[in-house]
Order: C-alpha cells, then structure tokens, then sequence
C-alpha cells in the first residue's frame, strides 16, 4: 500500500539519494549532472509550491514529486510537475500514484492544466506514461536535451487540461 504524503524537511537523506544518482545519470532531467546537494534542494524542496513523497508499507521513501506554477502571472494557472521513483521500486505503478495525485492537488490548488516542459524523447517508459496518463505531446523541441550518452537528443512538450 503506497501512502502519498506532503515532504517533510527530515525525509531530505532519503530522497536526496535517488534524486542525486538521477541528476548525476544526465539521461532524463535537464539539471546538470554536476549539480550540488544544495542545487537540488533548492530545485526540488525550495523553490516548487509543494513537493510529496511516497511511503511503501514499512514507511520506506520510494518516490517524490514537485509541484509548482510553470510560469508565472498570466501563465500561472498551469502547473508544472518533476517526479521521480527509486530505482528498486520502479515499475509498480508508483509514478501513476503520483502523476494521479499531483492532478489532484493541482486542481485543489486552483490550476487548470499541467505542463512538461522537457521530456525527453528517449525516455520511452516517461512518454508512454504521462500519454496514458491522459497527457498529450503538443509539440517536439529537436535537440533540446543534451543527453549523457546519446547526446542531443528531440524533447516534448506534453499537456493536459485539468479543467475544461
Ligand atoms: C519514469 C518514472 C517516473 C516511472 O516510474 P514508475 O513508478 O516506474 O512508473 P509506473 O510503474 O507507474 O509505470 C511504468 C509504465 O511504464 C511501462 N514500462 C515499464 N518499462 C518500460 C520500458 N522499458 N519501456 C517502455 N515502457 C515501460 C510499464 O508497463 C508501466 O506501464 P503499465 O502501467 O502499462 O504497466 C521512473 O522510471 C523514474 O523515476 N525515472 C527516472 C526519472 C524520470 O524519468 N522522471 C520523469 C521525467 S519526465
């Protein structure tokens, strides 16, 4: 049973971890691999309006997300997302857990839509997620993500409408 809860700041060794070893991978995130602990908080804890993590059964932290407005004043009403799930705990469903909950929250927030704004193209299982997920690819940035070992590779936009 996966509980999704706000993050709290003593929950930051256990996430810091896997968002770290993400970063550091360079094949799915555009925040330099090279990034600081410092960096990261700031970009996961500090600057988004919310961020949650997910707890298995024994309490264990296996993944987390980041919510915030995608840009600012008259953009504000769309909100932008980064998730991630521990590698030993990928594949079972935990990112459609959150991707469902930051939809959720979003619309309690006040959002209407949610954007991404740098997927990228190689990442298969990301892109067939957030399509299942109800998430369209309004438009492809060719060569936008240098990526670590295939180097400039395309990027999607992808978006839904919360509320119609
Ligand atoms: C992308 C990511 C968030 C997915 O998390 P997850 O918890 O494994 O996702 P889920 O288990 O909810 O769903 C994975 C889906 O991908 C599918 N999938 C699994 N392996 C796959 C593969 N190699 N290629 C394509 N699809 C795959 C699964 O079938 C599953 O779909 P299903 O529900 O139809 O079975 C996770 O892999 C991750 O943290 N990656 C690193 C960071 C990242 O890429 N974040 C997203 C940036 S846009």
């Amino acid at each position: 049973m996966i509980q999704i809860r706000p993050y709290q700041e003593t929950d930051w060794p256990f996430i810091w971890e896997f968002l770290h070893a993400t970063f550091r991978a360079g094949d799915t995130y555009a925040f330099s691999p090279l990034s600081t602990e410092s960096d990261i908080h700031k970009a996961w804890v500090e600057l988004p309006t919310a961020t949650f993590v997910a707890c298995d059964s024994d309490g264990q932290i296996v993944g987390t997300y980041y919510l915030k407005p995608n840009q600012p004043g008259l953009g504000a009403h769309v909100c932008n997302c980064g998730y991630i799930v521990a590698p030993q705990a990928q594949g079972k469903g935990i990112a459609t857990l959150m991707c469902e909950h930051s939809q959720a929250q979003a619309i309690n927030m006040g959002f209407r839509a949610m954007q991404f704004n740098l997927v990228v193209s190689t990442n298969e299982r990301a892109v067939r997620l957030w399509q299942k997920l109800g998430f369209s690819i309004v438009g492809t940035l060719p060569g936008a993500f240098l990526h670590a070992q295939l180097s400039y590779v395309d990027a999607f936009v992808m978006y839904k409408q919360l509320v119609t």
